[in-house]
C-alpha cells in the first residue's frame, strides 16, 4: 500500500496517471470524492470488482456505486434513461446524488449483486473527476472502509481501516460534504429514496414530484434496497442519542462509572475531554460528523453521547446516519 498526498484542487497529472494505470490493470485505488473516500476498481472487470468485496469484507448481496466523469458516460451504462434521470442529473451532477437505473449488460453482475439495476453518480471532487477523465473507464467504488463501519473522510481513515489491501491511496485531506450521497431509485417507475444525504427530499421533489421512502430492513434476507441495514455507518464505541438538556447528566453518570466517554454536541452545556462541538447547520455538521466519530474512537471512548440534531427535512441524512450508528 502506498499513500500519496494530492492537491485537492489541482491534482498532480503524474499521480493521476499512476492511479489510472493501476485501475486499468485491475488494482484497487482509494480516492477522495466530495462525500467520503471511495475504494475504486475497474467497474467492467469482474475480478477487479471481486477484490473490492474481499478488501471490505462486504457481503456479496450489497451492490456498488459506479462513478463516471459526466452525464454522457452515465447514460452509456443505462438501458432506460427516464425524464427524471435527465432532470436530476442536470440539476445535481457533478454532486452527491446517486441514481439507480436499469443497467446495460456490459455492467458485470458482481457490481450490481445480480440486480438488473445499477447505481451511478458523477462525483464533485477535482481528484475523482481527474481520475475518471484520465482512465476513461467507469469506476466501481463503495466507501473505503471495512463493511458496516464508519466511512472514511480522510486518507488516514482509509489507511487505518483497509491498510495493505489497497494498492494506492490518493490523500487529498478531508472531504467537504462528509456523509454519503443521497440515493434515489428510478428503476421501477416511481422515484424511491433509498438513502438520504445532503441533497434533500424537498430539493428533489421540487424538480420531479413526490419521492417515496424505502422501508428499512433487518436481517440477511434478499432485498430490493440492499444497503438499508439497521446497523451501519457505525463507530466502535457505543452511541447514545440524547436531548441537549439531558446530555450533561448522561455524560456525568458515564464519567463517574469510569467509562471513557465522548460527546458530540451542538448546544448542550458540557466541558471536559473528548467533547466535540459541531455547528447548528446541517452542511457544516455533516462535513465534520465522521471526523468527530473517528477521533473519539481513536481516543478510546467506550461510549459516545450524541446530542439529537434538529427535526427538519434537510437534517434527514444526518439523522439517518446517527440512528444507524446507534442501532
Ligand atoms: O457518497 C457515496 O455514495 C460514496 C462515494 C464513495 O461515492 N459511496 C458509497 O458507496 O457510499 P457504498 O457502497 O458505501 O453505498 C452504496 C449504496 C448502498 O446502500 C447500496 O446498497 C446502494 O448504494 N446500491 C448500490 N447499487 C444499488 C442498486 N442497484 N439498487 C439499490 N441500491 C443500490
Ligand atoms: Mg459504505
Amino acid at each position: 500500500m502506498v499513500r500519496v498526498d494530492v492537491d485537492p484542487v489541482v491534482p498532480s497529472a503524474e499521480v493521476i496517471a499512476r492511479a489510472a494505470r493501476l485501475i486499468r490493470s485491475g488494482r484497487l485505488v482509494a480516492f477522495p470524492t466530495e462525500t467520503v473516500y471511495g475504494l475504486g476498481a475497474n467497474a467492467l472487470d469482474p475480478s477487479a470488482v471481486e477484490r473490492i468485496y474481499i478488501a471490505k469484507g462486504r457481503p456479496a448481496y450489497n451492490p456498488l456505486i459506479v462513478h463516471v466523469a459526466d452525464v454522457t458516460a452515465a447514460r452509456n451504462l443505462i438501458r432506460v434513461w427516464p425524464e427524471e434521470a435527465e432532470i436530476l442529473a442536470n440539476a445535481f451532477w457533478p454532486g452527491p446524488l446517486t441514481l439507480v437505473l436499469p443497467k446495460r449488460p456490459m455492467i458485470p453482475d458482481a457490481v450490481t449483486a445480480n440486480l438488473p439495476s445499477v447505481a451511478v453518480r458523477v462525483p464533485l471532487h477535482p481528484v475523482a473527476l481527474a481520475l475518471l477523465s484520465e482512465v476513461e473507464i467507469p469506476i466501481a467504488a463503495p466507501s473505503a472502509n471495512r463493511s458496516m463501519l464508519l466511512s472514511p473522510t480522510t486518507g488516514s481513515h482509509v489507511e487505518k481501516s483497509l491498510g495493505e489491501s489497497v494498492d494506492l491511496i490518493l490523500d487529498a485531506g478531508p472531504t467537504p460534504v462528509g456523509i454519503e450521497s443521497t440515493v434515489i431509485d428510478l428503476s421501477n417507475g416511481d422515484p424511491v429514496l433509498l438513502r438520504p444525504g445532503t441533497i434533500s427530499v424537498p430539493q428533489i421533489e421540487a424538480l420531479i414530484g413526490p419521492v417515496a421512502t424505502a422501508r428499512r430492513i433487518s436481517g440477511p434476507t434478499p432485498r430490493a434496497s440492499p444497503g438499508m441495514l439497521d446497523r451501519h455507518y457505525a463507530p466502535r464505541a457505543r452511541l447514545m442519542l440524547a436531548d441537549a438538556t439531558d446530555v450533561p447528566s448522561i455524560v456525568g453518570a458515564q464519567r463517574r462509572s469510569s467509562t471513557t466517554v465522548g460527546a458530540i454536541v451542538i448546544d448542550a452545556v458540557l466541558e471536559g475531554a473528548n467533547v466535540s462541538r459541531l455547528p447548528r447547520e446541517q452542511l457544516g455538521y455533516a462535513s465534520r460528523l465522521y471526523g468527530a466519530l473517528h477521533a473519539l474512537d481513536e481516543a478510546g471512548c467506550d461510549v459516545i453521547v450524541v446530542e439529537r440534531v434538529p427535526e427538519g427535512a434537510e437534517w434527514l441524512g444526518v439523522r439517518d446516519r446517527l440512528s444507524r450508528a446507534a442501532s
